[in-house]
């Protein structure tokens, strides 16, 4: 036994993380998949990487240094389930098992608490950056017990990628049990909310101003000079660029325009509707992708009228500009949003997570990373409590200079009948949460109406009840909410 971390599942994730853990000084690795045919490929095509083979769990647990450790890599559901059963049946109380897919947290909080009864250690670890990253250092973000850290914490420091600002690697132990596949989660969120409003940005300029593709990607690649820099905006002006070679055409004009996606957006929302967090940003983006994939609806929708007037921009590099700073106000909603969740996931389910440690290890490794994630980082430093993101002073300042730009181009978005709406939404939040008053007091007045749902007043404490059906005299009341 001399291995001192094991992967289990090596289709491409795995054996990239495999192989990265493998060319870091200290590491042995031990591989192990269920079909031994992947196994036999990856040693004989990585000979330098030295891998310990294994062609059952017996042999692949022996081949381990105690405590073992073991990364399962394989797919989110009944596959994970099946592995962590087989590996339970081996290992030994104090070894660890890690789940480095992308589980729903709730299956973790589960997973960890059934497979802690035989006092081994369970970590769901959110792992980002694709293929790229896992080879070559992605974003880390782990669960899981204070014990299992002590081991597993060198060994992920010494694959994740490294934050260029200061050297750190973006790695931190998030908090306990589900926590690392819940900020995960949330990430995977904030990616969708972050595509999405780049994805309206560029449609905005196309239709605006006739650019071209190739013209709007130069427009991205100028961007990412600036404070939007972030791996997204550098990714899209090479998916702008990009000549289909059967067509000649812009491959973004032949890929058809009905996006997918794989639940974890859809889950990020789902478990803000129930921590009564609103994520809009992260809800129009999901909501948009299912938008865009029902070609039936789509069809007869075609026959609605938009409308009368032809949309045309006259100071096209001003709309560009606006379209900028638009696009950066809405990504501090998006983000502002986002961390709210976290904020609010960690006191429903007692994690004690750092904001700031979250900023910080994505800055680098995975997809969302951005230099943005730097202010967001200083602003949690400056105050962990901080209880709405975007009223750290950095971001005031950023939206005071964005907001007028910001209401034009959804103004002007909506004139045009152009579909923005992770814009918009974004900008209904920001001056919803701004608001001195907001008409929620008339829903209160409603919901007492039908339902004598009750009501609180702003003069006086208690709780109230007007007899709507009756004089309309005001009563004191039970709370009901
Ligand atoms: C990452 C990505 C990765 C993946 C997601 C999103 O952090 O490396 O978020 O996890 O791209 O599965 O995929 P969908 O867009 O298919 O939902």
């Amino acid at each position: 036994a001399h291995a001192n971390i094991g992967v289990v599942g090596l289709a491409v994730m795995g054996s990239n993380l495999a192989r990265n853990l493998a060319s870091r000084e200290g590491n042995t690795v031990a591989v192990f998949n269920r079909s031994y045919e992947k196994t036999a490929d990856l040693i004989a095509e990585h000979p330098e990487a030295g891998f310990v083979p294994a062609q059952t769990y017996e042999e692949f647990a022996a081949s381990l240094q105690k405590p073992r450790t073991a990364i399962i890599m394989v797919k989110a559901g009944a596959a994970t389930d099946a592995v962590i059963n087989a590996l339970v049946e081996v290992f030994e109380p104090g070894d660890i098992i890690v789940d480095g897919g992308n589980a729903y947290f709730p299956d973790t909080i589960r997973r960890e608490k059934a497979v802690r009864e035989t006092g081994i250690n369970f970590v769901g670890a959110g792992i980002s950056g694709g293929e790229e990253g896992a080879l070559h250092g992605p974003s880390i973000m782990p669960g899981g017990s204070d014990e299992s850290w002590i081991t597993l914490g060198p060994i992920l420091r010494s694959i994740a990628a490294i934050a260029p600002e200061d050297g750190e690697p973006c790695v931190t132990h998030v908090g306990h049990d589900g926590a690392g596949h819940f900020v995960k989660m949330v990430h995977n969120g904030i990616e969708y909310a972050d595509m999405q409003l780049i994805a309206e940005a560029y449609d905005l300029i196309r239709r605006g101003t006739g650019k071209s593709p190739a013209e709007i990607a130069d427009i991205f690649a100028e961007w990412n000079t600036g404070e939007l820099e972030s791996y997204l905006i550098e990714i899209t002006a090479e998916v702008l660029r990009q000549i289909d070679a059967s067509t000649g055409k812009p491959l973004v004009d032949v890929i058809l325009d009905q996006a997918g996606a794989k639940g974890t957006g859809a889950w990020t929302v789902q478990t803000a509707l129930s921590l009564g967090v609103p994520v809009s940003g992260i809800a129009e983006a999901t909501f948009a992708r299912s938008l865009s994939s029902h070609p039936e609806q789509r069809d007869v929708a075609q026959t609605l009228p938009g409308p009368d007037e032809e949309f045309t921009v006259t100071d096209g590099d001003g709309f560009i500009e606006d379209v900028r700073r638009a696009l950066y106000a809405s990504k501090i909603v998006a983000y502002s949003q986002g961390f709210d969740e976290i904020r609010a996931g960690a006191a429903e389910y007692n994690w004690n997570i750092d904001l700031a440690a979250i900023a910080k290890i994505w800055r680098a490794g995975c997809i969302i990373r951005a230099q943005f994630l730097n202010r967001i980082a200083d602003a949690y430093v400056e105050n962990a409590e901080l209880p709405v993101l975007m009223t750290a002073p950095y971001f005031v300042d950023a939206l005071t200079r964005g907001q007028s730009a910001w209401r034009r181009v959804v103004a002007t978005a909506a004139a045009a009948g152009i579909p923005a709406p992770a814009f918009s939404s974004s900008l209904a939040y920001y001056d919803g949460i701004r608001a001195d008053r907001l008409p929620a007091s008339l829903i209160q007045g409603q919901r007492d109406f039908f339902g004598a749902h009750t009501y609180k007043r702003i003069d006086r404490p208690g709780t109230f009840h007007t007899l709507w059906s009756g004089d309309r005299t005001e009563v004191e009341a039970e709370d009901t909410h």
